[in-house]
């Protein structure tokens, strides 16, 4: 028997009301979201920060999608279904459930409730709490799709930049779980960290060039691109010939595709999707504790803005989260 819930007229919600600094960022009641067709409605127990929403906060990101103000940003959220979908589904009221919103828009998850559709929801892994799963969906599916695109597998040699964070430290251990060798790049406080996750060498971009001692690299994984350092481009140097890389930050190079056919190299850029089915075979991997999450901080939702400014920094190891309730 599906547990019924009576649900508020307004919800609070962690909005702006123009793009700007993170004090743009304040709390305010706002309608529940309306559900249509295969969207099930969610109570937001904790919701996943990542560089996006700073991004689309500080008019650049995807800020262009926004149709009104006030605006609710985020896209991870972790909760409990309390509405079915009109369509049939497995979902139903009472279940704990994980996943992303709408990209490339905004997905609404930094409020009380969020309404997504069916096909990007899954199951929370038991094993996790709200907060750890909150912190999955947009990092993971973003270094699944990445690592299976780099052909991560036995005897591929692979390096990943900022192994450390939120996409990256997901990516080394999926590489180690297909298979591959990885290298991982992280300043000196996470190297440690970088070798307890599974990389099997780290390189320290504080007090070396990467491309001196890593090379004939099968796939290079590119959380950075050209925002710091020339990383994307000196990348193409640690390929082997034909060797692929593929990128995160897609705006960061521009000419990426072009340097690296110069260069006999070969690159992609790379942009996640909610999938539930991927989710689906993470969870397995999370419930078996074959591949762990980091959560480096927990936030109130209404202390946002100190969480954007932390995120803006760029030097999150693992994830930051909002807890919504509870
Ligand atoms: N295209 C897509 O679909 C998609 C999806 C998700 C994310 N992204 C983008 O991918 C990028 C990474 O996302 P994220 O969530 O993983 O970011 P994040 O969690 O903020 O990354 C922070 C990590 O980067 C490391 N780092 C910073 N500078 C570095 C450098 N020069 N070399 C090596 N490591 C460095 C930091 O380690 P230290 O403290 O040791 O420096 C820190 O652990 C962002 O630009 C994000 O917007 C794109």
């Amino acid at each position: 028997m599906a547990t019924e819930y009576e649900l508020p007229e307004t919800m609070r919600a962690l909005v702006i009301d123009e793009t700007g600094a993170p004090e743009v960022l304040h709390l305010a009641d706002r309608p529940l979201p309306r559900q249509i067709s295969d969207e099930v409605l969610i109570k937001v127990v904790a919701a996943g920060l990542n560089p996006i929403d700073a991004k689309t906060r500080s008019g650049k990101g995807v800020s262009a999608a926004i149709e009104s103000y006030p605006a609710i940003l985020g896209n991870d959220f972790s909760g409990v279904v309390v509405r079915a979908a009109f369509e049939a589904s497995p979902l139903q009221p009472g279940d704990a459930v994980y996943g992303m919103g709408r990209v490339p828009r905004t997905g609404g998850s930094f409020a009380e409730y969020v309404s997504v559709s069916s096909m990007s929801v899954a199951h929370k892994p038991a094993r996790l709490s709200h907060a750890e799963a909150a912190a999955v969906p947009v990092a993971a599916l973003t270094a699944w799709g990445m690592v299976k695109l780099a052909g991560a597998a036995p005897g591929q040699r692979l390096l990943v930049h900022a192994g450390s964070g939120g996409v990256g430290h997901f990516a080394v251990q999926f590489a180690r779980v297909l298979g591959a060798h990885v290298t991982a790049t992280g300043s000196t406080r996470n190297l440690d960290f970088l070798r307890g996750i599974g990389a099997d060498e780290v390189v320290d971009y504080t007090t070396t060039r990467f491309e001196d001692v890593a090379h004939d690299l099968d796939s290079v994984i590119d959380l950075i691109g050209n925002v710091h350092d020339n990383t994307g481009t000196r990348s193409l140097a640690a390929l082997r010939p034909g060797g692929l890389l593929v990128n995160a930050p897609t705006g960061s190079w521009p000419t990426m595709a072009a340097d690296a056919a110069a260069a006999g190299r070969r690159a992609t850029g790379f942009k996640v999707s909610p999938d539930a089915r991927a989710l689906d075979e993470i969870s397995a991997l999370l419930d078996a504790g074959t591949v762990r999450v980091h959560v480096d901080a927990v936030y109130e939702l209404e202390d946002g803005a100190a969480a954007h400014r932390l995120i803006e920094q760029g030097h999150t190891r693992g994830k930051i989260v909002l807890r919504v309730a509870g």
